[in-house]
């Protein structure tokens, strides 16, 4: 009996004597802690307005650039977006959904696709100028678009890539 009663008051000893030692070494470590968290940074996210802004200047004359290249043109540039897409009729979704008759489809509704939540939230009808603007650079235009694709730089190739596109549709939109 006497024996339980000494292991039960050696426990107790021990317990209250670990959470002492415990409460010293959170004391020490205190300090260092705080010291940290005075370090700690605050991030600072710029971003530049001016960059959208040329792209929507850029945009405003695809109609004009479409005169001065064709669709045969685009034909060589679709080699870039053949890796990923496919643009004949009937055929399939690729790492990319299917082209076949893009314009004027509504962004992110190919229904047996799985698109990126920012894709289907930006959910605009394809116009020539949502087109331009997206080819200038993809992930610009549609933020978060799982598209890893640089974008087509030069104008006359981004006109003759989506006349190209336009052509291969069962209802290609109107040039004028
Ligand atoms: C490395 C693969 C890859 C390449 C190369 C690529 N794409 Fe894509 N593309 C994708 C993926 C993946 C998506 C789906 C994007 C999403 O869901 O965010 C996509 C989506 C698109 C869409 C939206 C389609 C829809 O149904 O709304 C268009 C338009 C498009 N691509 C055009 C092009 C064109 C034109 C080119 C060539 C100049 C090209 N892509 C090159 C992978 C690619």
């Amino acid at each position: 009996m006497n024996k339980i009663i000494v292991s039960i008051i050696l426990t107790l000893v021990l317990v209250l004597g670990i959470n002492k030692i415990t409460d010293t070494l959170y004391y020490v470590a205190k300090p260092e802690k705080s010291a940290y968290q005075v370090d700690g940074t605050t991030q600072i996210s710029s971003v530049s307005s001016t960059e959208s802004n040329t792209e929507n200047l850029e945009s405003e004359n695809i109609m004009t650039l479409f005169a001065s290249t064709s669709a045969a043109d685009g034909a060589k540039i679709f080699k870039k977006c053949a890796a990923c897409h496919s643009i004949a009729q009937g055929a399939g979704n690729k790492i990319g959904p299917t082209l076949w008759g893009v314009l004027g489809r509504k962004a992110g509704s190919i229904s047996d696709y799985k698109y990126s939540k920012a894709m289907v939230e930006y959910g605009k009808v394809w116009t020539f100028d949502q087109m331009n603007g997206f080819l200038i650079k993809p992930k610009n235009w549609v933020k978060g678009t799982k598209m890893s694709f640089a974008g087509l730089k030069n104008e006359n190739e981004r006109a003759a890539v989506i006349l190209y596109m336009n052509e291969n549709s069962g209802n290609p939109l109107p040039l004028n």
